[in-house]
């Protein structure tokens, strides 16, 4: 270990550099840990040190100083925040909606001034969190604020000594038996300017704020909406012990105004400064000779967005020569020398205007919003899911709420939660359904889940739903039959279940409208083919509650057909490995209802029979057998489905979450948040190469 704990109480001298060492020593690991994210001794090291400092602190309170880390949350709640006047004007940003705005940006600083046609650019993120002011004396933190109306802002000094990103004292301490490497690269000799001040942008980590939210879940507690809110709302709490329990942290990104001491006049070398003065800095900021390249690299991270750890709405390009950023002047409050390059938004609000509810194949309710039409990211939104009447209940959601909507890459767009604050009082409290909206017959719920359901097997919008499943590509996969055709066939009488779409006739298809001889001809051809398909396939386009793919295989293997599941009981089915008694009882219900009982009795007329080789007491075979798998990332040779097939014809199981139960995470190429999960849960983590030697390739 490279630090000393011990001391001779009888010398005083002695043990004040000791004070004063351990002090640089915390801060410096506070530093890599909070700033760095390169903590260089474990959490226990860290509290032993913070600890001794404490003991000594006790015995001296007398050589305690502002940059203790003794003293971050030590102040007491404020009744208001002071007011404080920048020394400087703290300037917003004019947008960029597109590369083309951005170039029309540049055409109009080109006129001002010659030197832009030979200007560089730095291009940074545009963390979506609150701006904050830092000031500096003689290297300890003095003062910090909010932006305010830029020019005068509130003293939240107290609040912003808790993120423990910011430095108590710059330049942060090397501590000299460290290895070489570890030194920040370029402590500028001098030190800082004795009167410094700085500015940056304070926020919550996304993973950090999903954890937040989970916890304040767990604990039955209303959840934050999103991590802007809650870093602004942290930020302003009288407080500072709320807001030293919130995860915030900060990126700096400019010097405000500095005396007494010689400062970089480039964006580049001002990040590279402040990072040398242990300040924390984006790692995503990159430096451009012109504005198409600067262009293309903010437009990686219009696509790569979500891979930041924190949110973006977009990316500064800046012009890189500060003497001449400040000589183009600006336009109000928007400086003409930099630009923000918005990417499109994610998250708006708008009205609720009513709650609807659709009904799913299996029956299961599910509620939307209708919203006034609203623009996300280019597209108009009118529905957006609400997960579940849980959820509308636990957010508290009314009809006509004004309710804040995201919309993010692939993922339908939700409805996160209403705006409380711009309630008018006439919000009406929404109550879920107690009869299915398509059929009016009553609606079930299950024993441990938080879904409703029409158990009517004719309901109209089941059967719909059910069709649509039952022809789909992980089910019968049978082409040619899309949503419209299908209500085609449910509105003309000719299908009433999923069996009679083996009894359709050409020349009943050819009274349909748009269909034609060839059309016609198709369709039956890609139904004769799905009379082949195996059990397994026919048992999961059967929609029945609680059996997917997987459940599929492994009933398929135990029973060979479906004469043998329709006579089985719940108490059989619980041999099945990963079966519990709620499926079990789903599975024995289904095969006991009449209407469900003539459908498989005309699959049987109609040949649509499968049957499979029974394996030994239902067991899936092979060297996988008994493990369960979830795979992200691209494999090397193995597509998704490639990999599935892989390990089920191994005799394994692959689920899509990461839990306890997971034996192994397969890891490609470009993982998502399961690996994190994976590795919090201590889940073994392999990659191809391993996941086939374990099959024993
Ligand atoms: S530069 C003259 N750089 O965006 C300096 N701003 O819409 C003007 N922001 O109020 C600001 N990240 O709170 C700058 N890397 C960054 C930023 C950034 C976030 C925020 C800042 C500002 C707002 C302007």
């Amino acid at each position: 270990m490279f630090f000393y704990i011990g001391y001779n109480a009888n010398m005083a001298d002695k043990l004040l550099s000791h004070y004063e060492e351990l002090k640089a020593q915390v801060n410096f690991h506070n530093y890599r840990y909070h700033v760095l994210d390169a903590p260089v001794i474990s959490d226990l090291e860290y509290d032993r040190l913070l600890n001794e400092l404490k003991r000594i602190e006790s015995d001296h309170p007398e050589w305690i100083t502002s940059d203790s880390p003794t003293q971050r949350a030590g102040a007491r709640p404020a009744d208001r925040f002071e007011k404080i006047r920048h020394p400087a004007a703290i300037l917003s940003l004019a947008n960029a909606f597109g590369s083309d705005d951005a170039r029309a940006w540049l055409e109009r600083i080109s006129k001002i001034d010659d030197r832009v046609e030979k200007a560089k650019f730095v291009v940074e993120p545009k963390i979506d969190g609150l701006s904050v002011v830092l000031h500096y004396r003689d290297g300890l933190f003095v003062q910090g604020a909010t932006r305010g109306d830029g020019e005068v802002g509130e003293d939240i000094t107290s609040n912003l000594r808790t993120i423990r990103a910011i430095p108590l004292k710059i330049p942060v301490q090397t501590v000299d038996d460290r290895p070489k490497t570890e030194k920040p690269s370029t402590v500028p000799r001098s030190g800082p300017p004795s009167y410094l001040v700085v500015r940056g942008e304070a926020f919550i980590p996304n993973k950090d704020f999903e954890e937040l939210n989970r916890k304040l879940e767990e604990a039955g507690e209303k959840t934050y909406l999103n991590p802007r809110n809650t870093a602004a709302g942290s930020l302003r709490q009288l407080d500072p012990q709320l807001t030293a329990s919130r995860p915030l942290t900060l990126l700096v990104y400019q010097i405000v105004y500095s005396e007494g001491g010689e400062v970089p006049t480039s964006q580049w070398e001002i990040l590279e400064y402040l990072k040398a003065l242990g300040f924390p800095t984006t790692d995503v900021a990159k430096r451009f000779n012109d504005l198409e390249s600067a262009i293309a690299y903010t437009e990686t991270w219009n696509e790569g967005r979500d891979s930041l750890p924190y949110e973006a709405d977009g990316m500064v390009i800046k012009i890189d020569d500060l003497t001449l950023a400040v000589e183009l002047g600006f336009v109000g409050k928007d400086p003409r020398g930099a630009i923000a390059f918005k990417f499109p938004a994610r998250e708006v609000t708008t009205t609720l205007n009513d709650i609807g509810v659709a009904v799913g194949r299996t029956g299961v309710l599910t509620p939307y919003a209708v919203l006034e039409p609203v623009e996300i990211g280019g597209v108009v939104v009118e529905r957006a899911t609400l997960h579940n009447f849980d959820f509308i209940a636990e957010k508290d959601i009314r009809v006509g709420d004004r309710v804040l909507i995201k919309r993010a890459g692939e993922v339908i767009p939700y409805v996160i939660g209403p705006v409380v604050d711009a309630r008018s009082g006439k919000e009406k409290s929404y109550r879920p359904p107690t009869e299915c909206p398509a059929c009016g017959q009553g609606v079930e719920h299950f024993e441990g889940e938080v879904a409703w359901y029409c158990v009517n097997a004719a309901c109209p919008a089941q059967l719909v739903r059910n069709i649509e499943h039952f022809v789909s590509r992980g089910a019968m996969d049978i082409t040619g039959l899309g949503i419209k055709i299908v209500e085609q066939l449910i509105e003309s009488g000719l299908v009433k279940d999923v069996a009679d779409l083996f009894a359709l006739k050409k020349e009943q298809l050819l009274e349909l409208e748009g269909f034609a001889d060839k059309k016609a001809e198709n369709l039956l051809k890609s139904l004769e083919q799905a009379k082949g398909q195996s059990l397994n396939r026919l048992l999961a386009a059967l929609g029945i509650h609680g059996v997917g793919e997987v459940m599929a295989g492994d009933l398929s293997r135990a029973f060979g057909n479906l004469s043998a599941l329709s006579k089985t009981s719940a108490d059989e089915l619980q041999q099945i490995d990963g079966l519990g008694p709620n499926i079990a009882e789903s599975i024995v219900d289904w095969f006991s209802q009449p209407a469900n009982q003539k459908v498989l009795k005309k699959l049987k007329a109609a040949g649509v029979w499968p049957e499979m080789q029974k394996a030994e007491s239902g067991k899936r075979q092979g060297a996988l057998s008994g493990l369960t798998f979830v795979v992200t990332g691209t494999l090397p040779t193995l597509s998704r489905d490639g990999v599935k097939e892989f390990i089920e014809k191994n005799g394994g199981k692959v689920t899509d979450s990461v839990s306890k139960k997971t034996s192994y995470l397969v890891l490609g190429e470009n993982p998502g948040s399961k690996a994190d999960k994976a590795q919090a849960l201590g889940i073994k983590i392999i990659n191809e190469v391993e996941l086939r030697k374990l099959a024993g390739e």
